[in-house]
């Protein structure tokens, strides 16, 4: 893996994210947050409906390594029921965001009895028994990102989140003004065709970006961006 900005030079994962600490840009009133995506040269978040045919394995240890510097993961109801999520390694919380709480509850994430989940959610149904300890937070009408990710720092000592979208979850949390960094891997791959982009939606205005690191493996390039406001 070659680093191109900034200080051009031989990396890799390890040494990439060795000193990257994001715990230790938490604010006061929320974690720190980070999004990840993978997407085609041509813009896609999906091939065949699911994420896994975009990126390299160098994706995929991107993806373990990042998952490492972060106390949480939070993911969207759409996420979940396409890509079907096991347990995360060590102690990590899964976070899964739903409107109806129609989740596909016989995915390893749920039946492995490993680690611990959290949903927020603003349904009434109630939730099947499940191996894996289960939190659910209810709020009316809608989830409020911003109060859930407060509850995440307040109750759980989360001081790094991060997203692993999708597209609708991504849209709220740009909107909302909750993202601080964006994770994205572009593969050296087309594939044409209609598919979902990493937000779904207008955002009420542009949201300019710095370009923190750019990484490249075999064509594929790993961009690291933050806000630049
Ligand atoms: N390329 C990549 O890196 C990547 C990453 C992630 C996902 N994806 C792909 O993206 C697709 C899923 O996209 P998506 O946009 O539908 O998924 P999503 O953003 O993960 O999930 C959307 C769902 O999240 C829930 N939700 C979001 N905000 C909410 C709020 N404020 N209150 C209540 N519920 C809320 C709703 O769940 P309910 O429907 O339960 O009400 C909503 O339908 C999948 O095909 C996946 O493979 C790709």
């Amino acid at each position: 893996m070659q680093r191109l900005i900034p200080d051009p030079g031989p990396t890799t994962v390890e040494e990439q994210l060795d000193s990257y600490r994001p715990r230790e840009m938490a604010g006061d009133e929320r974690p720190f947050v980070a999004m990840n995506f993978a997407v085609t040269v041509d813009g896609r978040a999906t091939i065949g409906g699911v994420s896994g045919p975009i990126g390299s394995e160098a994706d995929t240890a991107m993806l373990a390594g990042l998952r490492t510097r972060f106390d949480a993961v939070m993911i969207g109801a759409g996420t979940m029921r396409a890509e079907r999520y096991g347990s995360l390694p060590g102690e990590r919380l899964m976070v899964i965001v739903s409107g109806s709480l129609e989740l596909p509850w016989d995915a390893a994430l749920f039946t492995e009895g490993a680690g611990r989940v959290l949903v927020f959610t603003s349904s009434d149904v109630k939730p099947p028994a499940t191996a894996t300890s289960l939190e659910v937070v209810r709020h009316d009408g809608a989830v409020d990102l911003t109060a859930a990710l407060r509850h995440l720092h307040e109750e759980h000592g989360v001081r790094a989140l991060l997203s692993e979208g999708g597209p609708r979850l991504h849209t709220e949390m740009q909107a909302l003004g909750l993202v601080d960094e964006l994770f994205l891997t572009t593969s050296p791959k087309l594939a044409g065709g209609a598919a979902p982009r990493i937000l779904e939606g207008e955002l009420p205005e542009v949201e300019p970006l710095e370009l923190a690191w750019l990484l490249e493996e075999d064509g594929e390039l790993f961009a690291r961006y933050r806000r630049a406001r």
